[in-house]
């Protein structure tokens, strides 16, 4: 499990996490290189459905980061966000989902240093949780078909 690289799909808001994000990398703030950011204007764009479907297509972890309460570009969407992480926490159990694999944070432009730092504890949380179950089974199929066909190929030598 040493060797195990979690994959972090974030979901940072335009104004003030990616900004963090883009300060920490100016200001050469160091974080692992296993966060994938896609960049939305507002956390309250991340739809339920979108953390689902990236642990559905693998990912270890959910980062989504937005602006701090009462920071947000567009009034109230880190509010609506905060009320569906609070459901989707509830939800990831049933779905054999570890709901600790799902973080929000708040970050303003000006934390650089606090988004690598909130990144790498994540991380480094998702790590001690080892791979997503679902990442598991999605793979499962694909190594059984591999081995099918290798045991096929050897039949016929
Ligand atoms: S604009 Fe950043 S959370 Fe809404």
């Amino acid at each position: 499990m040493d060797d195990f690289e979690p994959r972090i799909v974030g979901f940072c808001c335009n104004w003030c996490a990616y900004a963090g994000a883009d300060l920490a990398g100016i200001s050469r703030f160091q974080y692992p290189p296993n966060l994938r950011m896609i960049r939305l204007m507002c956390s309250g764009a991340v739809a339920p459905v979108y953390v689902l479907e990236a642990f559905k297509k693998g990912a270890d972890g959910v980062f989504i980061g937005g602006c701090h309460p009462r920071d947000c570009h567009y009034l109230e969407g880190n509010y609506k966000t905060l009320r569906r992480i609070v459901l989707l926490k509830k939800l990831l159990p049933q779905l054999g989902i570890e709901p600790e694999r799902l973080k929000l944070e708040w970050v303003s432009a000006a934390e650089g240093q606090r988004f690598a730092q909130v990144v790498t504890d994540f991380i480094s949380e998702v790590k001690k949780l080892g791979p997503s179950r679902l990442r598991v089974d999605a793979r499962r199929p694909a190594e059984d078909s591999h081995q099918a066909q290798a045991a096929a190929v050897e039949a016929h030598k």
